[in-house]
């Protein structure tokens, strides 16, 4: 059952180190910057950072190939530093989660130089080798067809045993395995060790891929262009790596008040969800899916046959609506509109171009008034976009790199950069836009991912300076459920989606005991009809006298106090 904990009524705000602040004008953000701009965090009104990953690493992905964790990684600055950062941050009243990437390691990692030296080293089992298999000619292939997520099979050679490891995102992230005993006892060291070191918690990264089909057999669906089959079922959700969740958290989360966030991506379903996240799981506290985060706007076109982008505003409120009925008194969830592995909200789901302050402000305000912890992004909370490149090398992911070649073999150049101003992760991985400084006020040197022309006009000191501006509205709805006279409702109250079937809007009342608000977000550049039920206004994103049965404009908003019956 639910017992209140400081995590549920938190608000958290999501920091992509690389690109959030650069103190030292290398072109790469550090802990440092991040330091430099507590005050600004603390002002925003959250009171909860998840940092993606400083360790050491040789940044094939951005962090996520870990090298060392018991270290931060020079380009981001030292112990000491992460430790300043969250003395300096719990003087704010901030707590500090980390990213803790349990699925793989970097092929740097001193385990895994020992594992690949030999087939009898002590650390072989740490990862996770099979043998290859030969074809009529004779040539050497991987153990099966399975698909990664980064390039190719999942399955890269190594000469020096000739076998193949496993690696289900790129070549230099070799996967562990957590079928060994050992090797978990390894990673809850790492998890006490940061505890031990103050931080209040983890954003659990990939959590879903812990267990694999130990089979190892094909898969029978049809192959993609790479030739590998794209199954993610071989390793994801399986039944298996529950047990392991329950035994980390019992060896190590339980022994801390510590808030844990796991990382499940796409295609995980309720069961899965309670069985990571609900109150008497034994796991974590929050699931994070993406399910709402991928898509939910691409419809075909029949005039043209091709998809364009509308938000289908139906699929997003069922989406929502699953989970949170679905979890309702059996866990907690997360909310987010993006992480560093997604395209820009407001590009998705608003419009930038023509309804900047008017659709960031809109999908503000629901994150802030759904039920779970909400994560904001950082940038988010000035509206800032998907990118403007029209150099394929502006693009610095992984994945991109890994996969342009064969993209190019099969389609032309425009329609892979649209493809990629659009879904790259990179669109959320630009500076920071601070100001309209050169670089965006980032850096002073050229930054490590290219800035968007736009930081000129969307900038945190230009909205800091508007009263009507996004930043200022994010600040008020933070405010609000956290300090207000709304807040017991907004974070422990009941959810209930109001005209469900509307096609346009998504309205919902948050409702307790004590009261009822009702939250009303229009979804579209354009006006529409919707039943405004008469109440006291708590906030809009738009200036005008209220009145009963107006008409929403563009990507207005309504919170409003029904009368309680
Ligand atoms: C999920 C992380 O969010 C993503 O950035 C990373 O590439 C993969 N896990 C692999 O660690």
């Amino acid at each position: 059952c639910m017992k209140r904990k400081w995590w549920m009524s938190a608000v958290g705000y999501q920091i992509y180190p690389r690109t959030y602040f650069d103190s030292n004008n290398d072109g790469i953000g550090d802990l440092k910057g991040i330091i430099q701009k507590l005050d600004y965090i603390h002002e925003l009104g959250v009171n909860l950072i998840w940092i993606g990953p400083f360790y050491k690493s040789p940044m094939d992905d951005n962090g996520y190939d870990v090298s060392d964790f018991f270290d931060v990684d020079p380009v981001f600055g030292t112990l000491d530093d992460a430790r300043q950062l969250i003395a300096e941050a719990h003087k704010r009243d901030i707590k500090v989660v980390l990213d803790l990437v349990l699925n793989h390691t970097s092929d740097e990692h001193a385990w895994f130089m020992e594992s690949r030296s030999s087939v009898d080293n002590p650390k072989r089992d740490y990862y996770i080798w099979q043998k290859g298999k030969v074809d009529q000619d004779g040539t050497l292939l991987p153990p099966n067809n399975w698909g990664s997520f980064f390039e190719g099979s999942a399955w890269n050679y190594d000469e020096q045993t000739n076998e193949y490891y496993m690696k289900i995102f790129s070549n230099k992230m070799p996967d562990l395995n957590w079928d060994n005993p050992k090797l978990r006892e390894e990673m809850y060291h790492v998890a006490r060790y940061w505890l031990d070191l103050g931080v209040d918690g983890f954003r659990v990264d990939a959590i879903a891929h812990l267990a694999r089909d130990l089979s190892f057999e094909d898969s029978p669906l049809p192959l993609t262009i790479h030739g590998v089959a794209p199954d993610w079922s071989k390793f994801s959700n399986r039944p298996e790596l529950f047990t392991y969740i329950n035994e980390f958290h019992d060896k190590v989360l339980s022994q801390y008040d510590c808030m844990t966030v796991g990382e499940v991506g796409g295609g995980a379903k309720l069961e899965a969800g309670l069985g990571y996240a609900a109150y008497d799981a034994r796991a974590f506290n929050m699931a994070f899916n993406f399910d709402h985060c991928w898509e939910v706007n691409r419809v075909l076109d029949p005039e043209t046959n091709k998809m364009k982008n509308v938000t289908r505003v139906k699929d997003l409120k069922r989406i929502f609506n699953y989970w949170i009925e679905g979890m309702n008194q059996k866990g907690w969830l997360p909310q987010y509109w993006l992480n560093h592995d997604h395209p820009r909200v407001i590009s998705q789901y608003g419009d930038p171009v023509h309804y900047h302050r008017e659709s960031g402000s809109m999908l503000g305000s629901v994150l802030l008034t759904l039920p779970g912890t909400p994560f904001i992004y950082n940038g988010e909370e000035i509206g800032m976009t998907n990118v403007d490149y029209t150099d394929v090398n502006d693009f610095n992911d992984v994945w991109v790199k890994n996969n342009v070649k064969k993209l190019l073999e099969h389609d032309t150049m425009e329609n892979v950069m649209d493809q990629l101003r659009r879904t790259s992760r990179d669109n959320a991985r630009t500076p920071m836009q601070w100001s309209s400084a050169p670089y965006a006020g980032f850096s002073k040197v050229k930054p490590v991912q290219k800035e968007i022309s736009n930081y000129t006009e969307i900038n945190v000191e230009k909205q800091l300076s508007e009263s009507n501006s996004i930043l200022k509205a994010y600040q008020k709805l933070i405010h609000l459920r956290r300090f207000s006279e709304y807040s017991d409702v907004l974070v422990f109250g009941q959810f209930e989606l109001v005209q469900a079937e509307h096609e346009d809007v998504f309205a919902y009342d948050r409702y307790n005991e004590n009261k009822r608000v009702r939250i009303i977000a229009n979804f579209r550049p354009f006006t529409v009809k919707f039943d405004t039920p008469e109440g006291k206004i708590i906030f809009t994103n738009y200036e005008r006298d209220y009145s009963v049965g107006l008409e929403l404009k563009p990507f207005e908003v309504i919170i409003i106090e029904l009368k309680h019956d």
